[in-house]
């Protein structure tokens, strides 16, 4: 499966998204990108607000655009930001996947120069909480 990947496109789509990104508090724009198993890909960028609390990450905005597209089986990742080293998901951002992925998702990180961090996302939420604890 992992060779089926469009790892370029989807860093394409999450470094176009990221352009767009709302951060005048912060101004750390995030890109993300997900692939879809219908070959579809739904892109997010981070949305800031003045009460700083109520900010939403990229990867966050981009499976919530998933669902609002009707958007199902997400098989891959893809995350640009400017940082020296790859960045990874945010703790809340990595639950959120859990929701609609399984364990097995490859989660990749790029900076701007290229650098890249790859991970599954059992490797980055470890025993996640899901719907079949209730
Ligand atoms: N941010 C993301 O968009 N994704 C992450 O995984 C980490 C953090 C955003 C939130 C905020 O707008 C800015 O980066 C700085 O934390």
């Amino acid at each position: 499966m992992a060779e089926e990947i469009p790892w370029e496109r989807l860093f394409e789509e999450a470094l176009r998204v990221r352009q767009r990104a709302h951060v005048p508090y912060s101004k750390f724009p995030v890109g993300a990108a997900v692939l879809y198993a219908d070959g579809s890909v739904v892109a997010g960028c981070n949305v800031e607000n003045a009460t700083y609390g109520l900010t939403v990450c990229a990867e966050r905005n981009a499976f919530a655009a998933g669902v609002a597209q009707g958007r199902e089986k997400p098989v891959a990742v893809a995350v640009v930001v400017d940082t020296p080293e790859p960045c990874p998901p945010c703790g809340m951002c990595r639950q959120v996947m859990a929701e609609f992925a399984g364990p097995d998702i490859p989660v990749r990180s790029r900076t701007l120069n290229g650098q890249e961090a790859r991970y599954s996302l059992s490797e980055l939420l470890p025993h996640a909480f899901t719907r079949s604890f209730l």
